[in-house]
């Protein structure tokens, strides 16, 4: 199946690395295409509508608020579509695309190391095998997850912004570390293992919160006293708070 990558930025860039194969691509920016297809392999297409042309299936990976603009440059042209852009449901991509194919995932950006977590949304009238191909495509590079797309803001607070959060919390971590006398390499070294690690072994036990969190926690022991800091400076609700603003979207 021949992918068009409608854009060259970072989650596309994230895509196309952890598929690994040669690109076909489109980007405004024709640096950042000529960027991907030099680290790739493939070839930066001068247009849209010759994307839609060459390939079997279009990856809209350029911004929401191009929905219309780049759908009237395809022009119909299009055999499938698979959108990932945040925010906008099914139906806009319908009223966009006519009777084109499409289906719609959210998409994290360790797909690049081939650990993502993808959304897919359920569709009653999905055509069946381009939604096969997709979810087949995205299976390559880590976890698809079918949801109602009802949830999908929901889920998007989740998965999607993710990586942003665990970095931010990693470079907590990390500060807190160098403050307290450790060089941030090693700090950094320990965080991310550690975040790794404790990610397998929540789900080895089914993601039971509370039992890994009581392996670690004898009572009145550091552990316990670490936690109730983190509760005393607001933690759940800092992450209720980033929940909130994003399904206030
Ligand atoms: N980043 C994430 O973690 C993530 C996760 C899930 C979903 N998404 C979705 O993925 C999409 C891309 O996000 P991103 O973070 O990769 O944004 P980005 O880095 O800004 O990349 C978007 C690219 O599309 C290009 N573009 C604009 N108009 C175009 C057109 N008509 N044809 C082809 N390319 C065009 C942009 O060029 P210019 O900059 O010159 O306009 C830019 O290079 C968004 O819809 C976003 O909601 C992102």
């Amino acid at each position: 199946m021949k992918i068009g990558l409608i854009g060259a930025g970072n989650m596309a860039t994230a895509l196309a690395r952890g598929w690994g194969d040669a690109v076909l691509v489109h980007d405004p920016d024709r640096s950042r295409a000529e960027a991907l297809v030099e680290e790739l392999g493939g070839e930066v297409v001068d247009s849209n509508a010759e994307l839609a042309e060459r390939a079997n299936v279009l990856l809209l990976a350029h911004k929401p608020a191009g929905l219309e603009r780049v759908a009237r440059e395809i022009g119909g042209g299009a055999k499938g579509v698979i959108s990932i852009l945040g925010g906008v449901p099914l139906a806009a991509l319908r009223a966009a695309y006519g009777t084109t194919p499409v289906v719609r995932m959210i998409p994290s950006v360790p797909v690049e190391v081939r650990q993502g977590v993808t959304c897919h949304a359920r569709d009653a009238e999905a055509a069946a095998e381009l939604e096969a191909q997709a979810v087949a495509l995205f299976e390559r590079v880590g976890l698809v997850v079918d949801l109602d797309e009802a949830q999908f803001e929901v889920a998007t607070g989740l998965m999607s912004c993710a990586p942003a959060y665990v970095a931010l919390v990693a470079e907590a971590q990390v500060d807190a570390g160098v403050r307290a006398g450790m060089p941030a390499d090693v700090a950094g070294q320990l965080v991310a293992a550690s975040m790794a690690g404790s990610a397998a072994l929540l789900q080895a036990r089914g993601m039971d919160t509370l039992a890994v969190r009581r392996m670690v926690t004898s009572p009145g022991g550091i552990t316990a006293r670490g936690l109730a800091a983190l509760e005393h400076s607001g933690v759940r609700a800092a992450f209720d708070d980033a929940m909130q603003a994003v399904v206030a979207r």
